[in-house]
């Protein structure tokens, strides 16, 4: 029989796979679970796609094609404040890979990693692939989500923990951070010799006025921070899978040495597009994110509406929903949704600490999302009762 490592079986199960199976084999079901955007990639892409073709059949460096990694240190120079030159930057195979690497070239074998929980689900199985141990930093509700840095000192062992991830925008709960959180954050860094693992996938995807801050631009930081940005979501270009890290130089050439070992290099031809990507004018990131602002006020309106209290999120495009005063873990009422055909993604999903909610993401049309919570409040009639009786 064939041998599967101990390793893989610690991993966490997702019900996201089922969700994504269900999703993708039943077009009744209306999905607020994905967290992909749901429109098409700008169509100068689809365009350039056509014109270069031919001219991606081989590998690039490990580190990303130089006209491409020069287009990224511009643009985290001017967007995001941070001072990187090429040779800082090691483009990826989506900042999921960036993830891989940066956990790889950091964490050995028994160190800690602080994570966001609830937090994307990415960071956890990660940091155990390495056999180091995920510490999970809570995010509270009354605390609008941010961290609370004085009980994430506590939770750093002096001689253990080595990296600390944040991810503002965040997935899943809309908190944009504030710079003063940020900067205790940095202080922490310091204080204990952390290394950062800034993930700003949602960077662009900001509302009212909200300012997304990189931590590696506050005073100090550059130097310990490993910023991951991607194409997936500003350019709705998941699909092709690129992303970017900037590190401090030593570290990133660790990290392009690692990255060998994984894909060798993101693929050519997804290089030369995001080339193009970077060129464009902002105004197609600007709509896109004008039309999720309108979904983001209808769902957490409607969702409080249900009782179904919601912060008013930030940034990203989820809505973070509470259940806990209908007393079922989330997952069953996922499964329970499911069959009321409404797809949303249980809170447990992103720790224990998104126990009692539910993810709704709002990367689908206005109109499946109205559709999605008329059956959701059809759905919820039904089951109170059903609540009474049982209790
Ligand atoms: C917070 C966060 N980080 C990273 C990723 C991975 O994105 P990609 O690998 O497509 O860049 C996602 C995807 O949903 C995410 O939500």
């Amino acid at each position: 029989m064939a041998h599967i490592a101990e390793r893989e079986s610690e991993l966490p199960d997702s019900i996201i796979d089922l969700l994504i199976e269900v999703v993708s084999e039943r077009p009744d079901v209306l999905s607020l679970g994905a967290g992909v955007p749901d429109f098409d990639p700008p169509a100068a892409i689809t365009a350039a796609l056509k014109r270069i073709g031919g001219e991606a059949g081989h590998y690039s460096s490990p580190g990303g094609i130089p006209a491409l990694r020069e287009a990224i240190a511009r643009k985290v120079r001017k967007d995001n404040h941070i001072r990187a030159d090429p040779g800082q930057v090691i483009v990826t195979c989506g900042s999921q890979e960036g993830i891989l690497v940066a956990a790889a070239c950091t964490l050995d074998a028994g160190e800690q990693a602080l994570i966001p929980d609830p937090g994307f689900l990415g960071y956890l199985p990660v940091a155990e692939l390495f056999t180091a141990a995920p510490v999970p930093y809570v995010l509270r509700e009354e605390h609008g989500f941010e961290p609370d840095v004085d009980a994430m000192r506590r939770q750093v062992d002096p001689r253990k923990t080595k990296l600390l991830i944040i991810n503002s925008p965040a997935n899943p709960t809309g908190a944009v951070f504030r710079r003063s959180a940020l900067e205790d954050i940095a202080d922490l860094a310091i204080e204990h010799d952390l290394t950062i693992l800034s993930d700003e996938a949602y960077e662009k995807i900001v509302y009212d006025g909200a300012k997304h801050v990189s931590i590696a631009s506050l005073n100090g930081m550059a130097g310990r921070t490993i910023t991951l940005q991607t194409f997936s979501k500003s350019y709705a270009m998941g699909g092709y899978r690129l992303g970017y890290a900037i590190a401090p130089p030593g570290l990133a050439d660790a990290m392009k040495k690692a990255r060998v070992y994984t894909t060798v290099s993101a693929p050519t031809i997804s290089q030369l597009l995001g080339l193009t990507a970077l060129k464009l004018p902002q105004r197609h990131i600007t709509a896109m994110v004008r039309e999720y602002d309108r979904r983001r006020k209808l769902i957490v309106r409607r969702l409080n509406e249900l009782d179904l209290r919601t912060l008013m999120p930030k940034g990203a495009f989820y809505a973070f929903a509470g259940i806990q005063h209908l007393g079922v873990p989330s997952q069953r009422f996922a499964l329970d949704l499911l069959k009321a055909k409404v797809a949303v993604v249980p809170g447990r999903e992103f720790g224990s600490a998104g126990e009692g909610y539910i993810r709704c993401s709002y990367a689908t049309k206005y109109g499946r999302i109205e559709a999605a919570l008329d059956r959701m409040e059809r759905f919820l009639a039904r089951y109170r009762p059903r609540r009474a009786q049982s209790s």
